[in-house]
Parts: C-alpha cells; structure tokens; sequence
C-alpha cells in the first residue's frame, strides 16, 4: 500500500454554534485522486480549508503519518500541501506571469530559486497560459482564470493539491479539459484532493470517493463502485446517467 499523504481524523468545523463538517474521517494516499462530491451546502469549503489550517477545527490532521498539532495555512505549504480555492484569488491586475511567481514565493522564501523552471512546467501543462503571460489575469476566461489558478498552486511543487470545485461555472468542454489535467498531475507526483459538485466528472477522474451530505460522510468507497451505485446515480448523476447507459 502506499503511503498516506493526509488522514483526517474525527475532523469537526463549527461557525459558531453551528456545526458544518462532523466527525469526517478522510485519506488521501500518495499518488491518488480523490474526491468529495456532495450538494451545495454540505460543508465541502468548510471541510477543504480546516484540511488546509484556514479555519479552525476540532479532531486530527495528520501529513506524511505525522500529527499536526497547529494546523494552520503555512505549516501546510511547508509540508507540501497547496489549495486552489473556490474563489480563486487571482491578483486581477496582475500580469499570469506574476500571478504565478506568487505562487513559487513561498520557495523563494526558503531560498529556492527555480521559479522560471517551476514556470515552464506550468507552461507545458498549459500552454494556453504561456501564450497569454503577460495579460492581465482579470481579462481571462473564466476556464484560463482556473488554469491559472491550479498553475499558480503548481509553482509551489506541492505534493497534495486541495481542490475547491475547479468545474464551477465553465462550459463542458473546458471543465473536461481541466478534469483532464487533474488527472494527469499523478502523473507529475502530485496528490489531489477534489471537491466537486459535478459528481459524474469527478468521479471519471478520481480513484476514491467520498460523500458529504450535511457535513459528514454518507458514503465512501471506489470512484467506479460509486458510479455504479444506485443512490449515487439517482441522486447526483440524475437522468443524464440513465440516458448514457441506455444509449452504451
Ligand atoms: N463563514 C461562515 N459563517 C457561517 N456559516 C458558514 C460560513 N461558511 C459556510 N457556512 C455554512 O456552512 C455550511 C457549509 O458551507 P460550505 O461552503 O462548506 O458548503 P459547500 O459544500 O462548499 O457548498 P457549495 O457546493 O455551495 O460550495 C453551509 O450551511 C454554509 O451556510
Ligand atoms: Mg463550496
């Protein structure tokens, strides 16, 4: 078995006296995609940025078998985990090229000065944004807005990506075509972490899943065995999933 990359143990994130995530238990191997799907609402943000040390929460996060005792966002990064969040958080008027060294400072910062290498490999993974280094990000489609977003995490060499909805608000072709590079990130030794509410995408990407309804986890297991589950299928994959296996 490979190693586990993060394990969340009993995880609890209350706003105030509300409880939005409870009790999740989670892991994420070392070369897996998984995913979190679930309806709007179900506590996938809240539960991706505790994972992340953005919020406070109760229970355990433990990277690389070891227990975090201060999660928090730069203990994270310093253990190789990067966030790609739901609002993106591009610096609009700023150049895709400084967007991206941003994204390397947290290297720089320890010294490493690779930057232009990180950003050529960013560059082969999407080309797209090399064509447009030097616009300004808030002129960008909102599929390169993504690109640019998932690349600025990349410059960081992370070895676990968390995810938030990279699907949100692009047309089919493009969310294929962003699924597909996060797919392929395995490929360059990064992990990921993928919350989705495009269930059927992310579960075409994903090796494990999980789901959350009303922040904890009703069900978990294969990313195909999911697929072919009945409730997941009636539920979140609706008629479009019917009409594909009739017409298969
Ligand atoms: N800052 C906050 N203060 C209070 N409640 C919050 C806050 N952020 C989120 N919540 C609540 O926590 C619950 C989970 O929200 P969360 O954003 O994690 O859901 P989600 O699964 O990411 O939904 P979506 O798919 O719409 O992004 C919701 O009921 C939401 O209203
Ligand atoms: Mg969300």
């Amino acid at each position: 078995m490979s190693e586990v990359l993060l394990q969340l143990k009993g995880l609890s994130v209350s706003y105030g006296p509300v409880e939005a995530v409870h009790q999740v238990d989670l892991e994420v191997r070392s070369g897996e995609i998984v995913t979190v799907i679930g309806p709007n609402g179900a506590g996938k943000t809240t539960l991706l940025s505790a994972a992340m040390g953005l919020l406070p929460s109760r229970g355990e996060i433990h990277l690389e078998g070891r227990r975090i005792a201060r999660p928090g966002v730069e203990v994270m990064v310093a253990h190789g985990v990067g966030l790609v969040p739901e609002k993106r958080e591009l610096f609009g008027e700023m150049s895709v090229e400084d967007n991206l060294l941003l994204g390397g400072f947290s290297r720089w910062r320890r010294g490493l000065r690779d930057q232009v290498q990180r950003m050529d490999e960013v560059f082969a993974i999407f080309p797209r944004l090399k064509e447009r280094r030097a616009q300004m990000s808030s002129t960008l489609s909102g599929g390169e807005r993504q690109m640019l977003a998932i690349g600025r995490a990349l410059m960081a060499r992370p070895r676990l990506l968390l995810l938030d909805e990279p699907s949100l608000g692009l047309a089919p072709l493009i969310v294929r075509e962003v699924l597909q590079v996060v797919a392929g990130l395995r490929d360059l030794g990064v992990s990921v972490l993928l919350v989705e509410q495009n269930a059927r995408a992310a579960l075409k990407v994903a090796d494990r899943a999980y789901v959350l309804e009303m922040g904890a986890v009703a069900l978990s297991g294969s990313a195909k065995a999911l697929l072919n589950d009945r409730r997941i299928i009636d539920t979140y994959l609706g008629m479009g999933h019917s009409a594909q296996a009739a017409a298969a």
